[in-house]
């Protein structure tokens, strides 16, 4: 799916979200840059826009960031990204799937995901390999969709997310079933305390929300140990 939306994917996240998706990506960032980490895992990168995010910190000198992603398009058009803002030698994207990662155990200070646990076929897996590779004292960060919890905003906000945008996405993207699956797939998928549950059954600790927005995204956080 994601290689049939790529190229039209950067343009449709930022006419889709008004711009948002850009804010809460830094927020995660600088969620991150209070952990200072030098190496960076970045899951289901896409094209790149976490991992480039999470270059524009202090740290950039020294930060490596590496982006792992099943859908080579995807993956192109993040790489075209990287060449274009001079980033090659901080971010290094390449194939890899998050539920079986090929990196030895223990090997980043830090790990995040943006819009992606949402899409893997097993997350407990994703979740368990996730902090596999993470460094024993190394943090997790997680973005997603969420619903908000407000009853009135969550009306309001349905009637966006469930008609408008699946309607846009059709028109820009051409494809009838991607912008249909994004509103299903974040009213089906665990939220707030139930996706920390998760986190804690995959053996993170101290997990945490942070609800963006109205709760139209929350930003999820653990340490390995
Ligand atoms: C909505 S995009 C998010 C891209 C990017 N992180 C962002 O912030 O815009 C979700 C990505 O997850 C990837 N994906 C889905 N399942 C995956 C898996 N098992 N392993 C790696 N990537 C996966 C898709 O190919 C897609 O590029």
């Amino acid at each position: 799916m994601f290689d049939n939306i790529a190229s039209g994917y950067d343009f449709l996240n930022r006419t889709l979200s008004l711009g948002t998706d850009r804010i809460w990506r830094r927020k995660l960032r600088k969620m991150l840059d209070v952990a200072n980490p030098a190496l960076v895992l970045d899951v289901a990168t896409g094209t790149g826009d976490l991992a480039i995010e999470c270059a524009k910190s202090k740290r950039k000198k020294t930060r490596k960031i590496t982006g792992v992603d099943i859908s080579e398009k995807m993956l192109e058009k993040g790489r075209e990204k990287i060449e274009k803002k001079h980033l090659g030698d901080c971010i290094d994207l390449r194939y890899g799937d998050s539920e079986n990662l090929e990196f030895e155990s223990n090997m980043f200070d830090a790990v995040v995901v943006g819009f992606g646990v949402r899409n893997f076929e097993n997350l407990d897996k994703g979740l368990r390999e996730m902090r596999r590779v993470t460094k024993p004292s190394g943090k997790v960060f997680i973005l997603d969709f969420s619903m908000p919890r407000n009853s009135f905003i969550r009306t309001l906000y349905s009637f966006y997310f469930f008609r408008i945008l699946p309607l846009i996405g059709k028109i820009v993207s051409g494809n009838n079933h991607a912008y249909r699956y994004l509103p299903e797939s974040v009213s089906q998928f665990p939220q707030y305390e139930q996706m920390t549950n998760r986190m804690n059954k995959a053996g993170f600790v101290n997990t945490k929300y942070k609800p963006l927005t109205f709760g139209i995204a929350v930003i999820y956080s653990g340490s390995k140990n």
